[in-house]
């Protein structure tokens, strides 16, 4: 899988690719990268990016800028992105080789596990970053498959967004972390995650519930199962609604969630109280 990402500031998604588990991966050739400056592309004395809005802004004497389409789209077809044909027929020809590009911004669609897991499918994906109040819109129309927003809230650029997504999606990427890892996790199948420990036993007169000490994997993998379905209702009951709604609870899941719903939810195992004495 190789990453394209187009910015004002690649110094800012190159520390995420210089670290950690992604440094591996691209060390062992599993992940490759790509950091483009858009300001390269910008052919004025001054390698000027943004200019005012047509219409202005309503409200403000003082215009947004926005990112001029230019060197933009220079920079995108430098990393192989063709611009589609406008009210032809066909979509954009992709050259053969499955990439798609990516607008990140607050008005997009939101990042789900689900989206994490379509867009790690493809061999390249492209990353637009706009700063200041965005792109011009004939880039989007021209050369953007997906507009992607990590939540609903604005921040001041898209490269801690792109960086967001690209992490989400490069560890789906076989090889990256290991399989069992990606099963037990969050959002694999609608529910959150169980609470973990690690010694000491007693932290702070706080003890390791007792089951997790038995031995007995049954009780742990029960336990486990029912802190995730009452973390889930305490904090995202949408995804139970969720999961409940496409019928994809396990007939446990649902027998536990009914237990815990109906108040005989009382966990015998859990000793999580502060030691006594
Ligand atoms: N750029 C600024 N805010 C953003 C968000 N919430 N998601 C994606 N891109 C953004």
């Amino acid at each position: 899988m190789k990453f394209h990402v187009l910015t004002l500031f690649p110094e800012i998604p190159r520390a995420f690719f210089e670290s950690s588990i992604m440094a591996k991966a691209v060390d062992r050739g599993i992940i490759a990268y790509n950091l483009v400056n858009i300001r390269d592309f910008a052919y004025d004395r001054h390698k000027t990016c943004d200019d005012k809005p047509y219409g202005g802004v309503l409200g403000s004497k003082v215009p947004g800028m926005l990112m001029l389409p230019d060197p933009l789209s220079l920079a995108l077809e430098s990393v192989g992105a063709v611009p589609r044909e406008i009210g032809g027929q066909e979509a954009r020809p992709r050259g053969g080789k499955p990439q798609r590009v990516i607008y990140v911004t607050p008005s997009g669609k939101p990042l789900t596990q689900a989206l994490a897991q379509d867009l790690a499918r493809e061999e390249e994906l492209v990353f637009v970053c706009g700063r200041y109040e965005g792109i011009d819109q004939r880039v989007i129309d021209l050369y953007v498959d997906d507009e992607v927003s990590i939540g609903d809230y604005v921040m001041s650029s898209g490269e801690l967004a792109a960086t967001v997504i690209i992490d989400t999606v490069y560890r789906l990427i076989e090889g990256v972390i290991s399989r069992e890892s990606l099963e037990e996790e969050s959002f694999s199948d609608g529910l959150l995650e169980y609470p973990q420990y690690t010694r000491p036993e007693i932290f702070r007169g706080l003890r390791v519930p007792e089951v997790l000490l038995s031995g007995h994997h049954e009780l742990i993998r029960r336990w486990r199962l029912r802190k995730r379905i009452e973390k889930t209702l305490a904090v995202r009951p949408d995804l139970i609604e969720k999961a409940r709604a496409s019928g994809s609870l396990s007939k446990e899941t649902e027998k536990t969630l009914k237990e815990i719903e109906n108040g005989n939810g009382s966990d015998p195992h859990h000793r999580g109280r502060p030691e006594e004495g």
